[in-house]
C-alpha cells in the first residue's frame, strides 16, 4: 500500500491556484496561452460566468492573437481566432447529446496544428482525448475570488501545469 502511494500513478494530484480578479485569470490563461503547442486541447468546466471565456482570452494573447475578440461561442459553437497557432473556442453548452458534437467535425480542431478550448468540456468529455488539459472555475458568488483547479492527462500537460504552478506561486510571493 505505502508503495502505491509513492508511485506518481496514472493521475497527479490537482493543482488548485488562486484568482483574485477578472484581470488574474486573464493573466493565467495568457501564462498558459504561452506554452501551448499544435494539437494542445483544453477542457473548461465551472458553471455560467465562472471565468471560461475570461480564461480563453487570456489564453488568445498568450498565444499572440486579439483577446478583445473572444466571445463565448454559445450560439456558433465554434470560434476560431488567429495567432502564433490558431485557437479553436468551442462551447458544448447548448449540445444535446454526443451526436451533435460529432457533427461539429470536432477531430478538424482536435488533431489540428492548433490549440482547441472547450468551454462546458464535461457535455462531451467522453469524446474528447485521453489527454488534455482539465480546467474547472469555481467560487462563484463569492465576489471576485475563483480557485482554478488544473487537472493534467498526460505527461506534456503534467510539464505546462508544474511550470504555470511554479510561475504563478512565485509571481504570488
Ligand atoms: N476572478 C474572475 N475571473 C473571471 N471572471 C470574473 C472574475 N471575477 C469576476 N468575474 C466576472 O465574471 C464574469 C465571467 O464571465 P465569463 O464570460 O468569462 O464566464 P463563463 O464561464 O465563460 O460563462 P458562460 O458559461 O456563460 O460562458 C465576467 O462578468 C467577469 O467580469
Ligand atoms: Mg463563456
Amino acid at each position: 500500500m505505502t508503495e502505491r502511494l509513492a508511485d506518481p500513478g496514472e493521475e497527479p494530484a490537482p493543482v488548485v491556484l488562486p484568482v483574485e480578479s477578472e484581470a488574474e485569470m486573464e493573466q493565467l490563461g495568457e501564462e498558459l496561452g504561452r506554452r501551448l503547442w499544435p494539437g494542445a486541447v483544453l477542457a473548461l468546466n465551472g458553471p455560467l460566468g465562472a471565468g471560461k471565456t475570461t480564461l480563453t482570452r487570456g489564453i488568445a494573447r498568450g498565444l499572440g492573437g486579439r483577446p478583445d475578440q473572444v466571445r463565448s461561442p454559445t450560439f456558433t459553437l465554434i470560434h476560431q481566432y488567429p495567432g502564433r497557432l490558431p485557437l479553436y473556442h468551442l462551447d458544448a453548452y447548448r449540445l444535446q447529446k454526443a451526436a451533435e458534437w460529432e457533427n461539429l467535425g470536432p477531430e478538424e480542431y482536435l488533431e489540428g496544428d492548433g490549440v482547441t478550448v472547450i468551454e462546458w468540456a464535461e457535455k462531451v468529455i467522453t469524446c474528447l482525448p485521453a489527454e488534455l488539459l482539465e480546467i474547472e472555475i469555481a467560487g462563484v458568488g463569492l465576489a471576485t475570488r475563483r480557485l482554478v483547479t488544473l487537472r493534467p492527462r498526460g505527461d506534456d500537460y503534467r510539464r505546462l501545469v508544474s511550470e504555470v504552478a511554479r510561475v504563478w506561486r512565485g509571481q504570488k510571493g
